[in-house]
């Protein structure tokens, strides 16, 4: 039997597990690991490593399960009850595969394209059929610990099975296999469940195929790969480690991050060299920015777009929004879907938009919700100024403003309405119809005054 020379390899991953020990309604392998759930995270590691073809255990949460993993190209299969490792290792149907296949796990959120990749290659050097991923921990806890015998892996022991003597090995099954499908078939089926559990362990494959004449080679692995799972305190380990190494790849490439313990950026974000980002700030999902932004403290960017030198200061909140270079947005902004805030543009402290196209050079600098709005080139949007976009009716209306307009503070546009280019609306205006370009509007009660005005008094004081 010679082992196979073919460059593919397929992964089965084995996520049909409850994780009664999250204490969450959530399927475990659901829960998200920097924005990401964690079966995502191993599928994605797979697919970029280069696997042909991807095979997901699923059980318990199948349907949750599925809506992750099938979009991105792997073919789920059920186990019906979850009888151990190697029960679910054969609901994959691994017996019928060919080739190199590795066995990894949904709840190793930590796990690499490259890390797949150099098991692979090391298993293609060796001369072994199977191999299992070890690596050393000072405190082995309830992991397989691994019994090696010379150069090779003579038996993995679970902790419940395991002499004191067993206990005290530091070398652990990583719960990772790299194998050529030809042992699957041969040995998957013989598995038994004669241990202190009743379980199907998908290790003792390793004693069967030894005495079926092949040996397993250890692949001795960085601890993060062997990184499981199982209750809350380890997401947040998890979910910590996956921030920093984001962090620390964004440095790798130029970014200035102030405080890579306290920020928060998810893997598919890209920075441009030369941007800072402040403590507290969380970016998520498609964000991307051009090089020589400003990311001040407590800002939450999702699915954003900001161009060559946007600064967002501190405590400001976008969702798909845009924003082009130069412009300027915060303290304690809210862009809302469907914003674009135009070249060199001021979004000041406490103004919110939403559906808003904002022009270049214009600012609304303080105190102003614009929302289904147009504002033209260099207008001048006064504190506290409001357009009035939702009516009696439910439904929304759109409020035009041409460039260079002048607004002044604390007035309300009903929309729907339009403002020509250069116009001028008087402070405390309620603006309730078209206005053309180049006109003054004034909306407001007229002042009066009253020369030497006495109040009357009234009888009781008297
Ligand atoms: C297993 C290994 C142990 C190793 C450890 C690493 C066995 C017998 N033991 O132990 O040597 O150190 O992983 O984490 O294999 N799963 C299913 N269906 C099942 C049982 C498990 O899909 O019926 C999945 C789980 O969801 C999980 C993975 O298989 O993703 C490992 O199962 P788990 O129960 O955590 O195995 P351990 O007892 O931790
Ligand atoms: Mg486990």
């Amino acid at each position: 039997m010679a082992k196979s020379d073919n460059k593919n390899f397929s992964v089965i991953v084995l996520a049909a597990g409850q994780g009664t020990r999250m204490k969450s309604p959530l399927p475990k392998v659901l829960h998200p690991v920097a924005g990401r759930p964690m079966v995502g995270r191993v599928v994605e590691a797979a697919k970029q490593a280069g696997a042909k073809e991807i095979r997901v255990v699923v059980g318990y949460g199948e349907m949750l399960v599925r809506q992750v993993v099938e979009p991105m190209g792997a073919v789920c299969l059920k186990q019906e009850s979850q009888l151990g490792t190697a029960d679910a290792v054969r609901s994959a149907r691994a017996e019928e595969m060919e080739g190199t296949v590795v066995i990894l796990n949904g709840d190793h959120p930590l796990i690499t394209a490259k890390d797949i990749k150099n098991m692979v290659s090391r298993f293609r050097k060796g001369s072994a059929m199977l191999s299992v991923v070890t690596t050393e921990l000072e405190d082995p806890g309830s992991y397989g610990r691994i019994v090696r015998h010379m150069d090779h892996v003579r038996a993995v022991v679970e902790a419940k099975d395991a002499s004191a003597d067993t206990l005290a090995i530091k070398e652990i099954n990583t719960g990772i296999y790299v194998l050529d499908g030809e042992i699957l078939k041969q040995f998957l089926p013989r598995i038994e469940n004669n241990n202190v559990q009743g379980e199907y362990y998908f290790t003792d494959i390793i004693s069967l195929a030894f005495d079926g004449g092949h040996v397993c080679a250890p692949i001795e692995s960085p601890a993060h790969v062997a990184e499981g799972v199982n209750s809350q305190r380890q997401l947040a380990v998890a979910t910590k480690k996956a921030f920093l190494r984001k962090a620390e790849a964004l440095m790798d490439e130029g970014v200035i991050i102030v405080d890579p313990d306290h920020t928060y950026i998810e893997d598919n974000v890209f920075v441009g060299a030369g941007s800072v980002i402040y403590p507290g700030s969380y970016l998520r999902g498609t964000t991307r920015m051009d090089r020589f932004c400003v990311i001040e403290s407590h800002c939450y960017l999702s699915d954003s777009e900001l161009s060559e030198a946007v600064q967002v200061r501190a405590g400001s909140y976008l969702e798909q929004a845009v924003v082009k270079a130069k412009a300027i947005v915060g303290p304690y902004a809210r862009l809302r879907p469907d914003t674009e805030v135009g070249v060199d543009a001021r979004v000041g402290n406490f103004v919110e938009l939403k559906k808003v196209k904002f022009g270049d050079g214009a600012k609304a600098s303080h105190l102003t919700y614009l929302g289904d709005a147009e504002i033209g080139a260099n207008t001048n949007i006064g504190c506290g100024t409001i357009t009035c976009n939702y009516a009696a009716d439910h439904k929304k209306y759109k409020t035009v403003i041409g460039k260079d307009v002048f607004v002044g503070s604390d007035t309300q546009f009903v929309a729907p309405l339009s403002v020509g280019d250069g116009a001028v609306i008087g402070s405390g205006s309620t603006i309730t119809k078209d206005v053309p370009a180049g006109a003054l509007a004034v909306a407001r009660g007229r002042q009066v005054i009253k020369e030497n005005y006495q109040p009357k008094k009234s009888n009781n004081d008297e």
